[in-house]
């Protein structure tokens, strides 16, 4: 089972460099609403470790690496982030972890819905109990 899926995003190249652009109804399957971004992310260091009630996802590396584990309470998968044409889609119900920042590496988040810490489930027990009830 693939706990994410990678979205090809479009890619121009010419000889002054590449762009990559996204737009809402064609190269994701959501509206929207909320876009943030991790940078400046110190060597060795861990973030995520939560899961979303109601929330989807898709991250993409503009710039340098990263890895993103997705669990589902059954499975784990690692998938690699190094490309800023690709984005990983991250249905809601999925625990994550990021680890292994590169130096200056950028991870650019586009989200379904606005920030709620209501939509988290923060603890890791409370997700796997939730995973049993489906
Ligand atoms: P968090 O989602 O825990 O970060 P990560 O999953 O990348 O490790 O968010 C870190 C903090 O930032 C937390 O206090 C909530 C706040 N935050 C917002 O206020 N708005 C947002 O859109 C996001 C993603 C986080």
């Amino acid at each position: 089972m693939k706990l994410g899926k990678w979205i090809e995003l479009p890619k121009i190249s010419d000889p002054r460099g590449n762009l990559t652009f996204i737009e809402n109804s064609k190269h994701i399957p959501f509206d929207i609403k909320r876009v943030y971004y991790l940078y400046d992310v110190p060597a060795g260091v861990a973030r995520g470790g939560h899961a979303h009630i109601n929330l989807t996802q898709v991250a993409v590396a503009l710039s340098g690496s990263f890895d993103f584990l997705l669990d589902n309470g059954f499975e784990k998968e690692r998938y690699t982030l190094n490309s800023p044409y690709k984005g990983l889609l991250i249905q809601n119900s999925t625990w994550r972890e990021m680890e292994n920042f590169s130096s200056g590496s950028v991870c650019l988040v586009l989200a379904s819905n606005a920030y709620s810490e209501d939509d988290y489930i923060r603890n890791y027990e409370t997700f796997l109990q939730s995973c049993k009830k489906g």
